[in-house]
């Protein structure tokens, strides 16, 4: 199964796409997570990167198109992937279909997650990210067990430097503007299948699974 999640910040991209890890035993693979790991291991690519991610901006398509090029020839790649957060403009949505015609591979679907920007103020501002694992909580919606430390790992949780309202009004302004165009394309492809991503994790969960089978 070859998916793609398309959706604004903060939609749940990354809490869906975990689900399906699990369902369909295929890789996520988070453009997102990608570049965090690059800047936390202070590389050249995530130097270059933090600058563009602390402005809420977008990294360059062609510092993308190749981690993706790269990723791709990776062993658990082969029988399937979650694209999450990736592509995110248009340059990056031919650029992969030049790379899936090269692999002679096809997409199966583009989940659309699709929410009011209000949801997704309140949202991101009380995610929390576990510095050890990785793991995503929410204060509001999904809280940890101990206040600050990872169900887990116990290690502890900390704010993104991406989700403090400022940023977040620029992450959605570039969502609307750079990203949104991409569901047209996938949707020429009838590949998409828009899914209502304002209720509880669970309910989108099974929305998502049904919309699947
Ligand atoms: P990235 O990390 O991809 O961020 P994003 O797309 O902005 O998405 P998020 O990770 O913020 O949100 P999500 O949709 O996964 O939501 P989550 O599941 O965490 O990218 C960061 C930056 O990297 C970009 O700004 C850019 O600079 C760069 N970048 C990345 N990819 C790039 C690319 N392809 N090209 C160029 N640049 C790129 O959920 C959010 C919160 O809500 C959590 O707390 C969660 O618990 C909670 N939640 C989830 N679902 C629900 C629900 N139904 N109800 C209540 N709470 C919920």
């Amino acid at each position: 199964m070859r998916l793609i999640f398309i959706g604004p910040p903060g939609v749940g991209k990354g809490t869906q796409a975990k689900f399906l890890v699990e369902q369909f035993s295929i890789p996520q693979i988070s453009t997102g997570d990608m570049l965090r790991e690059h800047v936390r291991n202070q590389t050249e690519l995530g130097i270059e990167a933090k600058t563009c991610m602390d402005a809420g901006k977008l990294v360059p398509d062609s510092v993308i198109l190749e981690m993706i090029k790269s990723r791709f020839t990776e062993d658990d790649c082969q029988h399937g992937y979650i694209l999450d957060g990736f592509p995110r403009t248009i340059p990056q949505a031919e650029g992969l279909d030049f790379i899936l015609e090269g692999l002679n591979q096809k997409l199966d679907s583009v989940v659309v997650l699709e929410v009011a920007d209000s949801i997704i103020i309140h949202r991101l501002s009380s995610r929390r990210s576990c510095r050890g694992c990785g793991r995503v909580y929410n204060l509001l919606f999904d809280p940890p067990q101990t206040a600050g430390k990872c169900n887990e790992c116990n290690e502890e949780l900390y704010l993104r430097d991406d989700d403090n309202p400022d940023i977040i009004q620029q992450r959605l302004s570039v969502y609307h503007e750079q990203t949104a165009p991409v569901i047209e394309h996938y949707a020429q492809q009838n590949l998409t299948k828009s899914i209502e991503a304002a209720g509880s994790i669970e309910d989108i969960k099974s929305t998502v699974m049904a919309a699947l089978s």
